[in-house]
């Protein structure tokens, strides 16, 4: 694999651009996913629109004039205003069934593109993981369990509205202190063994020392730094990405695909570790941001606890992983 390989393969006519490892395209996911070559992505990280309907223009002019929508700015309990975030629990019964119906859907074009063995990371919220990842087993996919991400998400710990003196010691709902990644498997036949030989996939990567990945990552909110960079409104840390791009691939090969790319953190995240990847987004606008923000967050140092490599520098030379340029791609 080489950068153009990767664009020739999949850039597929559309507005694209690329940088040392990855490649940016403008389109719908749906679209892209329908024409992309079957059984040719090794893993899939991201991190999805969660109301679906969160990214709609309209959506996003309710939120630019601070004016209902799911866009909703949450409790300035310590003196600062918060951004908006998206309001899941103001989704209805028939937006529930239009979510569990746009994540079947996507599955099932996810299941043709992915190669047997590759696994998804898809980034959910305490609220509606439960629809959407059964949504995705009913498509094909084996469930494989959750990335726990320790993060506060300011959702919940709220009293009962209306009547928070009466109820002092009560809160409706607990303050949302993580965020569930669920990890699915496209099924192959045979063992995990023979599914690395042949496809590069099956497993997940573990950590540099050797020590195996774990479903519990102590995070943090998206820090300033990267705030500065990209002003998309779900950045995710580099922190994070970086971890969840390394473990995707189980032997650094192949290429991981972003769906819901935005400004592109899981596109510098694997640039960042040395790995191939593409991401789609379809807003013109969070595309043209991709264009600064992926190389800008790429070069970030970033410390990760238990990862004896200085990261940002790339995962070239680690121990029982190839480098990539060795192996033969
Ligand atoms: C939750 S955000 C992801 C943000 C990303 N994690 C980042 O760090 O920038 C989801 C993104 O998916 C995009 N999106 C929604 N539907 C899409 C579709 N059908 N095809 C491609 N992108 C889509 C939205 O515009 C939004 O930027």
């Amino acid at each position: 694999m080489d950068i153009e390989t990767l664009t020739r393969r999949y850039s597929l006519g559309y507005r694209h651009h690329l940088f040392e490892t990855v490649l940016a395209v403008h389109a719908d996911c749906f679209e892209w996913m329908e024409m992309a070559p079957e059984a040719s992505i090794h893993a899939i990280v991201t991190d999805p629109p969660y109301g679906v309907k969160e990214y709609d223009v309209d959506q996003l002019e309710k939120r630019e004039a601070g004016n209902g929508g799911v866009w909703r700015i949450p409790p300035s309990f310590d003196g600062h205003t918060r951004s908006p975030l998206p309001r899941f629990t103001a989704l209805d019964e028939g937006d529930i069934d239009r979510l569990k119906e746009f994540f079947l859907k996507w599955a099932e074009l996810a299941l043709r593109i992915l190669r047997p063995g590759g696994h998804v990371f898809l980034a959910s919220n305490a609220i509606l993981s439960q629809p959407v990842f059964a949504a995705v087993v009913e498509a094909g996919f084996e469930f494989r369990g959750e990335i726990i991400r320790l993060v506060r998400t300011l959702r919940g710990g709220n009293r009962p509205k209306n009547a928070e003196s009466e109820f002092p010691h009560v809160c409706s709902l607990a303050r949302g202190c993580y965020e569930p990644w669920g990890v699915f498997r496209k099924p192959f036949m045979g063992t995990v063994a023979e599914c690395l030989r042949r496809y590069q996939t099956g497993g997940l990567g573990r950590l540099p020392d050797g020590t195996p990945f774990c479903d519990v990552i102590q995070s943090e909110r998206t820090p300033k730094r990267e705030r500065d960079i990209s002003s998309h409104p779900s950045l995710k840390p580099q922190s994070l990405m970086r971890q969840l791009v390394y473990a995707s691939l189980p032997l650094g090969k192949g290429v991981i695909l972003d769906p819901f790319m935005g400004s592109g953190s899981t596109l510098a995240a694997a640039q960042a570790m040395g790995l191939f990847a593409v991401g789609i987004e379809r807003m013109e606008g969070y595309f043209e941001e991709s264009k600064s923000a992926i190389p800008a967050l790429a070069k970030l140092e970033v410390t990760l606890e238990h990862w004896d490599l200085p990261t940002g520098a790339g995962v070239k030379g680690v121990q029982g992983r190839l480098p990539m340029e060795l192996s033969g791609e």
